[in-house]
C-alpha cells in the first residue's frame, strides 16, 4: 500500500529530485499535493519550480499550492549563492504552463489532515518549516492525526551549512521549528550528518546523463551547477543530494541509520540561533523527540535514485 504524502517543498535542484523520486515511485509513494515555501529564493519562484519539476515529469495532475512567503518572526534568508538566480539554475527550463492549485498551502495541509483516515498522511518537509507550524498553530487538532513528519535539516557532528552552528532550513525559520520539533508528532530527522555523506560524484552524475532521458539530462545539469558550492566549501568530491534522502527513507528505510534522541532548537543564542541541540550521546535527561539520523548507505541510495529516476 502507497504511503500518503504532502511534500512541503523550496525548490531547489535537490528538491526537485526528491520531487521527481517520489513522482517515480508510485509503489511506495502516493503524493497527495505538493506545499511551496519561501527558502532557498522567494516563494515566487518556488512555487514556480515545483510545477517546473512537475512537467518535467508529465504530472500536471499534481496539485502544486503557495504556501508562507516569510517566516513566522524573522525576515527570509534565501539561498541564491548555493541555487542560483532561479533557484534551479543549471539548464534552461521553460515556465510552467499547468496552474498553481486554488487556495493557501496551510488551508490544503489543514483540509487534507482532517479528511484522510488519522494517521495516514506523512509530511515531508524539505525547506524551512514555517508552512508545516502554521498549520499547526491555526488548528491544533490535526497534530495527532499526523502519521509521520520526515523531514530534512538539522546538523549536530556536521554542525552548519548557514553560520557555523545552524543548517539553511533550520535557521531560516527557528520558530518554525520549535513548533514542528516539540508538536510530540512522530518526527524522522535527516540531518546534515547524513546528507553529507550522500554525494554526487563523477560517475553517479555521469549515471544521471546516461539515461538518456530529459530527466537525467536535467538532474545531471542541475547536480553539476549544485555541487560547485560545496565543493569549493568543503573541498567535497561532489554535492551532497540532501532532499531525496526523505524520500529514500519513505522507500528503503534500511539505507539509514539513527538513533532516537531529544533535539531542542536553539532559539536565542547570539552565534547559535537555529542549531539542532541534537542530545545524540543522552546526556540531558531530555525525552526523545525525534528519529534523529547519522549514518547513510550511498552507494544503495545512489543506486535506488539511478533506477527509479530512469523510470520518468
Ligand atoms: O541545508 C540544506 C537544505 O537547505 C536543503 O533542503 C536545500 O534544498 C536547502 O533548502
Ligand atoms: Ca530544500
Amino acid at each position: 500500500m502507497a504511503r500518503k504524502i504532502i511534500i512541503d517543498t523550496d525548490p531547489g535542484q535537490d528538491d526537485a529530485v526528491a520531487i521527481l523520486l517520489a513522482l517515480a515511485s508510485p509503489d511506495e509513494i502516493d503524493l497527495l499535493g505538493i506545499t511551496a515555501v519561501a527558502g532557498n529564493v522567494p516563494l515566487a519562484l518556488t512555487q514556480k519550480n515545483a510545477r517546473i519539476v512537475c512537467e518535467l515529469a508529465r504530472r500536471r495532475d499534481v496539485r502544486v499550492f503557495a504556501g508562507c512567503d516569510a517566516p513566522l518572526a524573522r525576515p527570509l534568508v534565501t539561498a541564491e549563492h548555493v541555487h542560483g538566480k532561479t533557484g534551479l539554475d543549471g539548464p534552461q527550463l521553460p515556465d510552467p504552463t499547468m496552474p498553481l492549485a486554488d487556495g493557501h498551502a496551510v488551508d490544503f495541509l489543514i483540509e487534507t489532515l482532517r479528511r484522510e483516515p488519522s494517521g495516514s498522511v506523512t509530511l515531508v518537509p524539505i525547506g524551512p518549516l514555517t508552512n508545516i507550524a502554521a498549520a499547526f498553530r491555526a488548528a491544533p487538532d490535526i497534530i495527532p492525526r499526523v502519521g509521520q513528519v520526515v523531514l530534512m535539516g538539522g546538523a549536530y557532528f556536521e554542525v552548519g551549512n548557514i553560520t557555523p552552528a545552524a543548517e539553511f532550513n533550520i535557521y531560516v525559520d527557528p520558530e518554525a521549528a520549535d513548533i514542528v520539533f516539540r508538536s510530540g508528532v512522530d518526527l524522522v530527522v535527516m540531518p546534515l550528518d547524513v546528507t553529507h555523506k550522500a554525494l554526487t560524484s563523477r560517475s553517479r552524475v555521469a549515471a544521471f546523463r546516461g539515461m538518456g532521458t530529459e530527466v537525467g539530462r536535467m538532474v545531471a545539469e542541475w547536480t553539476d551547477f549544485f555541487e560547485r558550492f560545496d565543493k569549493e566549501k568543503y573541498g567535497a568530491e561532489g554535492a551532497p543530494l540532501h532532499d531525496p534522502c526523505t524520500i529514500a527513507w519513505l522507500i528503503r528505510p534500511e539505507l539509514f541509520t539513527g538513533r532516537h534522541i531529544n533535539v531542542e532548537i536553539e532559539l536565542e543564542g547570539r552565534h547559535t540561533t537555529g542549531m539542532t541541540v541534537a542530545d545524540w550521546w543522552r546526556v540531558s535527561g531530555r525525552g526523545a523527540n525525534a528519529l534523529f539520523m547519522g549514518g547513510v548507505d550511498d552507494a544503495g541510495f545512489y543506486a535506488l535514485l539511478t533506477e527509479r529516476l530512469a523510470r520518468l
